[in-house]
């Protein structure tokens, strides 16, 4: 009896397990789930895949229990929860996260191995709150300082972008949740940038702005994709055929989901067509005179519109079943995902991540007779500024955070040195603010000012912790910097600072560099970027000499705005004519300017001080098959251990076309103990790696001809030259 009851359970269940459609059997290869899962859909239930139902949720398929998509913002830690149809907080009580570095951190360290380390921590963050799509990261090129968002990316190189970017993804994904990564492309001013055009050459293109976005495609296999607000060459980019179906898709091989940035869809067929396939973030029609508020999602132009389209055979069913198949790829990669990690919110684990991105991203760019590492004899410490005591996790628009915790500098210089450590305010800049800017009466500047000059006669070292901020017009998005000085009057306060103290250090907080026309009257520099919720502690490391510096920038420090190439063409280089933008100085972006124009940078791309030395002994090259092996010995010659981040440039001596006097081709960051040396080895495989982007033939190209190689620590700081001859 017993026995005839087992065997009736197991007819019984394997009855169930036969008939349990394939799309839900996560033992199945992907692609047979997908298509049997298409094959059970509607057209409308297509449909309904392809547009937000939320803010930031995208549609599943209720009936046959297919979720739809979370999604969260963004590129340095999970966003607070978001109502669900308005700009506004939701109002939980659990979802604060760890702040992580912001990117032009971790493009500072030059470090992959804390890139993967990142995502996979932001990641476990994500998986925890139930996310499936992460908004991040941002690799569009920093193409001038005045760019509100530049904080969100990882600097002027496509080789240290790319770099940095694969492991970050592959960390996110690891967890079975999407990395987006974003704004593709060409998105690289704040201002107009839902409307401008986007002009620049095919070189420039290829060469300097879509190498982040092909890495994050082909090595590290994102899962989505976000196309950005403004047009290029006269199309929206998040329906644009060019960049998405022809490049993206087709070239590229990308088999995830293109999302629209919030707002950035604006027709139907021409979206459907030009291969967009989940619009988010719309929610009003005023070509149908439905404004926001009457808007509901089906409205989207991906929605009955897109239905209509395929109904009435204007836009084909294969398309549609495109979108389809591509976002259910996404969602059987990560809500579908037997795989995927339940995830943790494990502050101390993560902070230690922060701490060490931040550790190793600040970069020191001025250290006058050592001025630093601090020294413990001194008696008075006074900090100046701002941006000691404030939250600078706050504001800048998506990538806003609310965090569990964020130490000031303030707060951990005072646990490190107690009561030797004085603050005065020294300027205000006004609350965080997305929408304006607030003005500051004259007499409350000047009053903090005199405050600070008071205390700064007294301390035997000042530190002055100022940059920018999250505010609009600051580091912001929507919204690009007026100008390339540092605001609230804090040139004119380091200016007073110094006349009454010789020993003042400066630190500043910032995605963007800024005029330092007092850099001679200070001792030291430091760039701190915005560190997240470690901030304080990774600062002091720093200055405490706990930590050895080891940041090197990700991009340049040019000494006047006009000597950054994107200004140096009038309005149309920057920010256009109101319609255009034009990229005039086409591949010479960034250090491939000062270089080849000859106009040296304040502090050149690459270039970040140690607190020990390092020399580089004699660099090698031979041929091994296709490919060329570079070897340069490193030695440190300090009494400290330290990281070195060595560079190899590559330059064509005669080139047939423009091309930059020499371009980054490979780094790697190196730990040497006092008097260590150790053997450096980069691979380069020429037809690659010495190639242009050949405009006639559309295709990359390398000439035969004499190459020069640069190893150094920084683009202006060459040790080694090598010839080589292709
Ligand atoms: C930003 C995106 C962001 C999205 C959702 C847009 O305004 O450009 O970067 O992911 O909003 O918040």
């Amino acid at each position: 009896m017993k026995h005839l009851l087992t065997l009736l359970l197991l007819t019984f269940a394997s009855t169930l397990f036969a008939q349990q459609p394939v799309y839900l059997d996560a033992s199945q290869p992907i692609e047979l789930r997908i298509d049997d899962a298409l094959s059970r859909m509607t057209a409308a239930e297509k449909v309904g895949l392809c547009h937000g139902w939320g803010k930031f949720y995208s549609g599943g398929v209720p009936r046959l229990g297919i979720p739809g998509l979370w999604m969260s913002d963004g590129p340095h830690g999970v966003r607070a929860e978001i109502a669900w149809n308005e700009w506004k907080n939701a109002g939980w009580t659990t979802d604060s996260c760890t702040a992580f570095p912001s990117l032009t951190c971790l493009a500072a360290t030059w470090n992959p191995l804390l890139a993967e380390k990142y995502g996979k921590a932001i990641g476990e963050e994500a998986a925890y709150r139930g996310k499936q799509v992460l908004l991040g990261p941002g690799v569009n090129i920093y193409r001038t300082p005045l760019n509100g968002r530049n904080f969100e990316y990882m600097g002027e190189d496509p080789v240290l972008s790319a770099t940095m970017c694969v492991p970050y993804i592959q960390g996110v994904q690891s967890n079975g949740v999407a990395c987006c990564v974003k704004h593709y492309a060409l998105n690289n001013q704040e201002v107009q940038r839902w409307s401008v055009n986007v002009e620049c050459s095919e070189r420039a293109l290829r060469e300097i702005y879509l190498p982040a976005f092909r890495a994050a495609v082909q090595q590290g296999k994102v899962w989505s994709l976000m196309g950005s607000y403004n047009k290029f060459r006269g199309t929206h980019c998040s329906h644009n055929d060019y960049l998405l179906n022809q490049i993206l898709k087709k070239e590229w091989g990308f088999d995830g989901a293109v999302v629209s940035d919030w707002d950035a869809a604006h027709n139907a067929r021409e979206a459907a067509m030009n291969g967009l396939d989940i619009e988010m973030g719309t929610s009003q029609r005023p070509d149908k005179g439905i404004k926001w508020g009457q808007f509901t999602w089906d409205e989207c132009y991906l929605g009955n519109d897109l239905l209509k389209a395929v109904q009435s055979g204007e836009v084909p069913e294969e398309v549609l079943n495109d979108k389809a198949r591509r976002v259910l790829r996404l969602i059987m990669r990560t809500a579908m995902n037997p795989n995927r990690h339940h995830g943790n919110q494990d502050y101390a684990a993560h902070s230690e991540v922060c701490r060490q991105i931040g550790d190793e991203g600040i970069v020191l760019l001025k250290n006058e007779k050592k001025a630093l590492p601090l020294i413990t004899a001194q008696k008075t410490i006074l900090i100046v500024g701002d941006n000691a005591v404030r939250k600078l996790t706050e504001g800048g628009g998506s990538s806003e955070l609310k965090v569990q915790h964020e130490t000031s500098v303030l707060a951990a210089m005072k646990a490190e040195f107690g009561d030797r450590v004085q603050f005065a305010q020294g300027y205000v800049p006004g609350r965080t603010d997305y929408e304006r800017e607030h003005s500051i009466a004259q007499q409350v500047t000047d009053s903090l000012r005199n405050e600070a000059v008071e205390m700064v006669r007294r301390a035997d070292v000042v530190i002055l912790v100022g940059g920018l901020n999250k505010n609009r017009h600051q580091d912001c998005e929507d919204s690009d910097r007026r100008t390339y000085d540092l605001p609230f009057g804090q040139p004119e306060l380091i200016e007073a600072l110094t006349a009454v103290n010789k020993n003042v250090i400066v630190v500043l907080m910032s995605g963007n560099a800024v005029a330092m026309p007092w850099e001679k009257n200070v001792k030291a520099i430091v760039q701190a970027w915005y560190l997240g919720s470690e901030t304080g502690v990774a600062v002091t490391d720093v200055l405490t000499g706990r930590i050895n510096p080891s940041g090197h920038l990700p991009f340049s420090i040019p000494v006047n705005q006009n000597d950054c190439a994107a200004h140096s063409f009038g309005t149309i280089g920057y920010p256009g004519d109101g319609k255009t933008v034009e990229y005039k100085e086409d591949v010479l972006v960034g250090y491939r300017w000062h270089d080849t124009k000859r106009i040296p940078a304040r502090f050149a791309f690459g270039h970040g001080l140690s607190y020990t030395t390092f020399d580089y002994g004699k660099a090698k090259w031979e041929q091994q098959g296709q490919d060329v092996v570079i070897t340069v010995p490193v030695k440190n010659t300090g009494k400290v251990a330290g990281k070195e981040v060595v560079q190899l440039y590559v330059g064509e001596d005669n080139p047939t076309v423009l091309r930059p006097t020499k371009e980054l081709k490979a780094f790697e960051k190196v730990l040497l103990q006092p008097g260590e040396t150790k053997e450096v080895t980069f691979r380069l495989t020429p037809a690659k790696d010495f190639a242009f982007y050949d405009e006639t033939k559309r295709e990359w190209h390398a000439n035969t001809g004499h190459y020069t190689f640069y190893v150094g620590s920084s683009s202006a700081d060459i040790r080694q030259t090598l010839k080589f001859d292709l």
